[in-house]
């Protein structure tokens, strides 16, 4: 646990790939088609430069309109300067099925974007043969990247625990490894022991709904603390989320909250001297919000996916 860093709102994590991916990502889950290409250009022009949306969001078209909209209007932003994630929903996966997904995201979002950055398996509650099925699928796009139908960067995965990682690890096919597993995480769900497992693997960690989606926002823990120390209980979750090292995803519907969630992190380049609004939280901050134990997931109806067990 750290105190304070040295991450601004340009901070960048590498990846066992040797590509490098924005720490600070705007995420589209439930934001609805007809708004979502406005606020995806909102969080552009407020300074994030990685964004997150899915097969199942049903808005992966207009988020890469949104994308293709701000590099026309901004002709400083070159596309490499974004970092675009979608994901293969559970109803996609296994090889063929895969194969289709992504000959439906180069259908929907080529045109504005040329390529993607990533491709996440969204999650494991499928079977053995699907999942590796679809990361076979996914190798091949990576392995070819002047494919017909779509060239994607890198592969990671969602929702996956230990016996899932540990699957494909033994899988004698694995050629390219995955990058990034993004998995809710919060205080109230720190993942402790999986995320030490990720680190020997060299695999990042994405944190979704750092917020917890609003559900802890009346918490008495937090609420003293925003109280005593004059801090939102958003700003208190979004610091935290930064301080643990990860790539953060937060989503708002909210134009004037996409600039503040972002405002978190300071401006100034790490190199430049000014430590005025340094990101940290103080120690009583991190002692109360420190639960290495607890467990509560807050999406995924209650039940955690990186425990799921094939039936
Ligand atoms: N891989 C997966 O299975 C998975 C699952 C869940 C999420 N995700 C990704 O992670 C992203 C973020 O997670 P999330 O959307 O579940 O939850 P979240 O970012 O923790 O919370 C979003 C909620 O917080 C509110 N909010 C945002 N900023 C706020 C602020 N400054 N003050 C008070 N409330 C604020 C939003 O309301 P308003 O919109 O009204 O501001 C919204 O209700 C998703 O959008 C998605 O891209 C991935």
């Amino acid at each position: 646990m750290v105190n304070s860093s040295n991450l601004n709102k340009y901070s960048t994590s590498r990846l066992s790939n040797g590509q490098t991916v924005p720490i600070a990502g705007f995420g589209t889950y439930l934001i609805p088609a007809e708004k979502v290409t406005k606020l995806v250009y909102d969080a552009l022009a407020a300074g994030y430069r990685h964004i997150d949306t899915a097969i199942a969001y049903k808005n992966q078209r207009e988020v890469a309109q949104g994308v293709s909209k701000f590099l026309k209007d901004h002709l400083n932003v070159q596309r490499s300067d974004i970092w675009f994630t979608t994901k293969i929903a559970e109803k996609n996966q296994g090889y063929e099925n895969t194969r289709k997904a992504v000959q439906q995201i180069s259908d929907e979002t080529k045109e504005f974007i040329d390529y993607v950055d990533l491709i996440l398996v969204h999650s494991p509650k499928t079977s053995t043969k699907e999942r590796l099925g679809t990361y076979e699928a996914l190798q091949e796009y990576v392995l070819n990247p002047d494919n017909e139908t779509l060239n994607v960067r890198s592969i990671g995965v969602s929702n996956y625990g230990v016996a899932h990682l540990e699957e494909l690890f033994h899988w004698e096919n694995l050629k390219v490894k995955p990058v990034i597993n993004q998995l809710e995480l919060h205080p109230w769900l720190p993942r402790v022991e999986l995320r030490n497992y990720m680190e020997e693997h060299n695999i990042l960690t994405e944190a979704y709904s750092p917020l917890t989606r609003g559900r802890k926002s009346d918490d008495p823990e937090l609420l003293e603390l925003s109280q005593k120390y004059n801090l939102s209980p958003a700003e208190i979750l979004l610091k935290w989320s930064y301080l643990q090292g990860f790539i953060v995803l937060v989503k708002t519907e909210n134009p004037k909250r996409i600039k503040e969630n972002l405002d978190i992190l300071p401006d100034y380049r790490s190199d430049s001297g000014d430590e005025s609004g340094k990101l940290e939280l103080n120690s009583e901050i991190l002692r109360v919000l420190n639960k290495p134990d607890s467990k509560i997931v807050l999406t995924w109806g209650g039940v955690d996916p990186t425990l799921y067990k094939d039936e």
